[in-house]
């Protein structure tokens, strides 16, 4: 399962490059407030800043929520970077504007997937990703993990190559799980994928072994 990091922030990019696990970056518009940058220009060169700290998929939302403005703003994105992926939104003028795009070698990463019949569609339309958000259905008292497994077998039934790109990700165990699945992808945030770093008893060891070494070489 291959690591992306879900930011728009360039420092927590440049940071997490350097250990050679992250192979693409996911934004959303909300991911892009969140770092103050707002207008057409500055929205563009920022994904051309991530797309320079980052060799891989980028993926950068559509705003447009008919099938003509989805299609203007993907070339224009798409012509930014060979990198670009276009995020498009699970709607109906949205799987429209996938077909096209595929038929046109623009790769695509279908978002906000919240059932296994969206995740058909997309596959159908041609989109390269789909995005299920396992968080949110969790937030709703239904089984993000299920989605994803779903999906799986669904995509292996009928050999879609359509990527799952497991999205809205809280914790360790859904890394792990989707993982075990088959998941393609997990798109991650920051401070989560710090945390994969991270366990008690390795500090602990690690301690232990610096101290018994120092002990015998002063
Ligand atoms: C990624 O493509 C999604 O935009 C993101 O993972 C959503 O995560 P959230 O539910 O934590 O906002």
């Amino acid at each position: 399962m291959k690591l992306f990091i879900d930011t728009a922030n360039l420092n927590h990019i440049n940071e997490l490059v350097t250990y050679n696990i992250i192979s693409g970056v996911t934004t959303n518009p909300s991911l892009m407030a969140k770092e103050g940058i707002s207008g057409k220009e500055n929205c563009h060169k920022r994904y051309i800043d991530i797309c320079e700290l980052v060799n891989g998929p980028v993926s950068a939302e559509v705003i447009s929520t008919d099938h003509k403005g989805m299609l203007d703003e993907a070339y224009e994105l798409s012509a930014l970077h060979p990198n670009i992926v276009i995020k498009i939104p699970m709607i109906k003028e949205g799987i429209k504007a996938i077909y096209e795009l595929n038929k046109n070698g623009i790769k695509t990463n279908c978002t906000l997937i919240f059932s296994a019949a969206q995740a058909l569609l997309a596959a159908k339309a041609g989109a390269t990703f789909v995005s299920p958000f396992i968080g949110r259905l969790d937030d709703v008292n239904e089984d993000g993990l299920g989605l994803i497994k779903s999906i799986r077998t669904i995509y292996d039934n009928y050999n879609f190559e359509t990527n799952i790109l497991a999205a809205s990700i809280r914790s360790k165990e859904h890394i792990n799980k989707c993982a075990e699945i088959g998941a393609d992808f997990a798109t991650i945030p920051y401070s989560l994928l710090n945390q994969l770093f991270d366990h008690p008893l390795t500090t602990k060891g690690l301690e232990i072994f610096l101290t018994d070494h120092a002990k015998l070489n002063p």
